[in-house]
């Protein structure tokens, strides 16, 4: 038995594979084009493991998936790879259509054609499981309640726009062509290897850099935010569970103001390595808002504790304060991320 992971070398795909080995013996072929946001170091500790086959290459190659489907015979896809950046899909939509949506295009044309090879046990036993984002959903009011399975789909950024889509593709392969698909949809993931240029990250590397904390807006925008190995077992859960054709929202129960994350990560900063400047918290910088920024995402992550007993483990507490010791602790893989393209990155959305 293996699993076709896509997108592994990314934030959440490094974090699942390496969980993947720690829980279980069965093999993992790799499929990442390595973009600025795949980083083969998250898995240096995978090295001359024979259960980690990594292949440099795009979804959208269709040879190339269809070779590693026969060759490697899977019994399911886990499909991370992604454009995955809010802010990055503002200044250049065409890159997460070419991922998101004709990527996933390709890959499910790929999966279905190998899928119809298979014979009638290893047919019904596949998976196609499609890794998804609570901003499908679009923006919650205060009052609002969580967003459910069946929620309407209302997304308002190019990214959300683009991941919608390919959930209605993973949907409707399954239902025109018998596809056994199983979708997530999660909230903001934090931990270990999430590159500085989303919120919690780039909060940490510039606060020991002694850099301004850019708050978009008021900083009152709400997300509920899960440690990365909690969405990790819940996609195990609903890989080894789920119900085919069935959607399962994963998220923390944990719904935050972006200003009070930042205010939480200064204040472990101050605890855990302090400045003789004084508290982190004097970097705070608010910045012009994001352009249709979603004021607040929150899951009722009801459904899959239900039918799979799944549960997070970390409180934000717990799973903050690893964060940020994770960063401490790891200096050079922060050093080496911050490259030329990522300061390229810095100057065109922070000036
Ligand atoms: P990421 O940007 O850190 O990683 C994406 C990975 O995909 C990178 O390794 C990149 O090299 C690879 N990739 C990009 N385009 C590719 C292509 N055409 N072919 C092959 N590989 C390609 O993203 P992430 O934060 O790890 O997110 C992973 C998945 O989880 C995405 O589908 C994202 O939409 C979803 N998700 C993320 C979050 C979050 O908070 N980060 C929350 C919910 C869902
Ligand atoms: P981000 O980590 O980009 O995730 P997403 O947009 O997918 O939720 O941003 C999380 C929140 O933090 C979002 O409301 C935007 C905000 N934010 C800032 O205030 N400043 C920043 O520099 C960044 C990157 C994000």
């Amino acid at each position: 038995m293996t699993i076709l992971v896509t997108g592994g070398a990314g934030f959440i795909g490094s974090n699942f594979v390496l969980d993947w080995l720690r829980q279980s013996d069965e093999p993992v072929v790799n499929l990442d084009a390595l973009t600025y946001a795949g980083n083969l170091e998250n898995l240096a500790s995978l090295q001359g493991d024979a259960r980690h086959t990594f292949v440099k290459g795009d979804i959208g190659d269709r040879a190339l998936v269809d070779r590693l489907l026969a060759e490697h015979r899977p019994r399911a896809v886990v499909h991370f790879a992604a454009e995955s950046h809010v802010d990055r899909s503002i200044h250049g939509p065409g890159a997460f259509m070419k991922t998101n949506v004709e990527g996933t295009f390709t890959l499910l044309e790929a999966a279905r054609a190998y899928w119809g090879t298979l014979a009638d046990d290893a047919r019904a036993g596949f998976r196609f499981h499609h890794v998804s984002t609570d901003e499908v959903y679009g923006s919650l009011k205060p009052e609002d309640p969580p967003f459910a399975e069946t929620n309407p789909y209302e997304p308002n950024s190019p990214y959300s726009a683009s991941k919608a889509a390919s959930d209605h593709l993973v949907r409707a392969w399954h239902h025109t062509y018998g596809l056994p698909v199983v979708t997530t949809n999660c909230s903001n993931n934090y931990g270990p290897y999430h590159f500085p240029e989303k919120l919690i990250p780039l909060m940490i590397v510039n606060a020991l850099a002694g850099k301004p904390l850019p708050v978009y807006g008021d900083g009152q925008q709400i997300r509920d935010w899960l440690y990365v190995t909690d969405h990790c077992s819940g996609i195990r859960a609903v890989l080894a569970g789920g119900r085919v054709g069935e959607t399962y929202n994963i998220g923390g129960w944990n719904e935050k103001a972006n200003i009070d994350i930042v205010k939480t990560v200064c204040a472990l900063l101050d605890e855990l390595r302090p400045s003789p400047e004084g508290s982190y918290a004097r970097l705070i910088t608010y910045v012009k808002d994001r352009p249709g920024h979603d004021r607040r995402y929150a899951i009722d992550a009801r459904k899959i504790e239900r039918e799979l007993g799944w549960r997070p483990a970390e409180t934000f507490e717990t799973g903050i304060r690893k964060t940020v010791q994770w960063y401490l602790d790891h200096p050079e893989w922060v050093a080496r991320v911050q490259s030329g393209a990522y300061r390229e990155w810095l100057d065109k959305q922070y000036g």
